[in-house]
């Protein structure tokens, strides 16, 4: 309670004396997950600070050294690359990392994105889409590899809102015919919500404080608690690949972008699409000209000016336009390095906040509000801040074809772009490109679905040649 008090956060005990002892429980147990209240106090300063800063940095393209694009190179090397990342998945060296703690606000829906069930002829849903794609690459790898039994781990990173219905629809889908000792869930954390200047803890009610989830930044500090590292290291896993749960175009456990990262000897490696307009919702993968670090600006925090700023070399283009997709290769040796550092240390990745209307008892009065403005800070962490910890010579970022990797569930259908029909046509319109460049009939104007258990991208599919499908078949 003390340090609650020196932390200016009295406040907090206002009503404590009229409490039941569960309610006093429950706030204490709150609290206890709260280390050092005033280091939590100073740092919401900081985020406050650091929010403001971020218009006086500059930033530029990254240099071509660190970067490449699969739509640019030839056939035979982005073979050798798959070929690699083959290798080492039949190694039973890679693990991927999926993100899947979000609450889906945007898209208006309370399960999962993960169970959302995009429209597509099979009904299949985010998850078993990724699962499949797992499934799929294991057989790739094995097929090269016939002396290897290649298990890619799936580390599951769920949110105190979204872990018990992500496990029961895995579980009621039998783990899409993934072996369950290949799955791990856990949890990411949360964060106290504060008041608007970021000096007092909002409370939900007179025995809890307003908590939110950490942010997709939480990963590292959820890596942590959960013990990951030594269980990546007692699996011999060298090799993580991390991707976000809202893309139904995701290639998991990608061959292409491992090799890609293993031949290059990158720490840390990311995607990039082509951004598609100035006002997309994306972050932007550049320099930190005075760092000479690659790190992201979220596109929450870009003024207009710099998003729309046209490149000087060719002005039909953005300046900027790196499309953050948040889908990353990391070396285990990095992230082991990482949190070892700030295990030991003070340092931290930098909070960001985000004015919300956050229901909670008024300061002053006690009562229970539900505000019309917003009232209160949300604290997260980003997870792309760990980019400029990396040396530019460790980063690599891979520019991939959009219309092959990224389509993202973030909206509802009213809005005209990232939304399950969107999802549902992009996933089509690969699958159709597939089927009709391997001779396949499909009339124009009709879709058909592939399935990830058939190909992994576009491969296989010689067997179509000469057929005639109708639109809605599944192959
Ligand atoms: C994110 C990126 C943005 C990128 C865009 C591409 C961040 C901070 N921003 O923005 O740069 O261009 O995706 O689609 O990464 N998640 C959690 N826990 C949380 C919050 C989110 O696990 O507390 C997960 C979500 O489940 C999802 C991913 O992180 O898989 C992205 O989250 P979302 O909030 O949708 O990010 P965007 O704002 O779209």
């Amino acid at each position: 309670m003390d340090s609650f008090v020196e932390a200016g956060q009295a406040h907090l005990f206002k009503h404590y004396g009229s409490l039941s002892d569960q309610e006093k429980k429950h706030l204490e147990l709150q609290l206890s997950e709260i280390e050092n209240p005033k280091n939590l106090v100073a740092t919401v300063q900081e985020a406050i600070q650091f929010s403001k800063s971020a218009g006086e940095k500059s930033f530029a393209q990254l240099p071509k050294q660190s970067t490449s694009s699969t739509i640019e190179q030839s056939k035979e090397h982005l073979d050798r690359w798959f070929d690699l990342g083959l290798k080492a998945i039949a190694n039973n060296e890679v693990a991927v990392l999926l993100l899947a703690g979000g609450q889906g606000t945007r898209l208006g829906c309370s399960d999962p994105k993960g169970c959302y069930d995009i429209g597509l002829p099979s009904g299949k849903t985010l998850f078993q889409i990724q699962a499949e794609k797992i499934l799929k690459v294991q057989q790739l790898a094995k097929e090269k590899h016939p002396q290897s039994e290649p298990t890619v781990q799936w580390y599951i990173m769920t949110s105190g809102a979204t872990r018990e219905a992500t496990e029961s629809h895995f579980a009621k889908m039998n783990n899409f015919g993934l072996k369950k000792d290949q799955i791990t869930f856990f949890n990411q954390g949360t964060l106290p919500c504060f008041s608007l200047d970021g000096s007092k803890m909002l409370m939900s009610s007179k025995s809890a404080i307003c908590e939110s989830p950490d942010g997709n930044g939480g990963l590292y500090k959820a890596i942590v608690k959960a013990n990951l590292v030594e269980d990546f290291h007692k699996k011999h896993i060298k090799h993580i690949h991390m991707y976000c749960v809202d893309n139904c175009l995701v290639k998991v456990a990608d061959p292409q972008f491992l090799g890609f990262a293993i031949e290059r000897e990158f720490a840390l490696a990311t995607k990039a699409v082509r951004k598609r307009d100035a006002g997309e919702s994306v972050g932007l993968i550049v320099l930190d000209e005075q760092k000479q670090r690659p790190c992201v600006i979220e596109y929450s925090e870009i003024s207009p000016e710099l998003a729309q700023k046209a490149d000087p070399h060719d002005p039909a283009k953005l300046y900027l336009r790196a499309a953050n997709i948040v889908n990353h290769y990391y070396s285990v040796d990095l992230l082991e390095q990482m949190l070892d550092k700030w295990t030991s240390s003070q340092e931290h990745l930098p909070f960001h906040i985000a004015k919300k209307k956050i229901p909670s008892l008024d300061l002053e009065t006690g009562e229970f509000v539900k505000p019309e403005e917003p009232n209160g800070i949300k604290l997260e962490q980003f997870i792309f801040d760990v980019f400029p910890s990396v040396e530019l010579d460790k980063f690599g970022c891979l520019e991939v074809e959009r219309a092959e990797e990224f389509s993202p569930l973030k909206n509802n259908t009213a809005a005209a772009n990232d939304n399950a029909h969107t999802c549902k046509k992009h996933y089509l319109e690969l699958g159709t490109k597939w089927v009709r460049e391997q001779g396949g009939i499909v009339p124009e104007g009709a879709f058909v679905e592939v399935s990830g258990l058939t190909s992994y991208h576009g491969e296989h599919m010689e067997f179509v040649k000469g057929k005639e499908y109708k639109d809605g078949d599944q192959i």
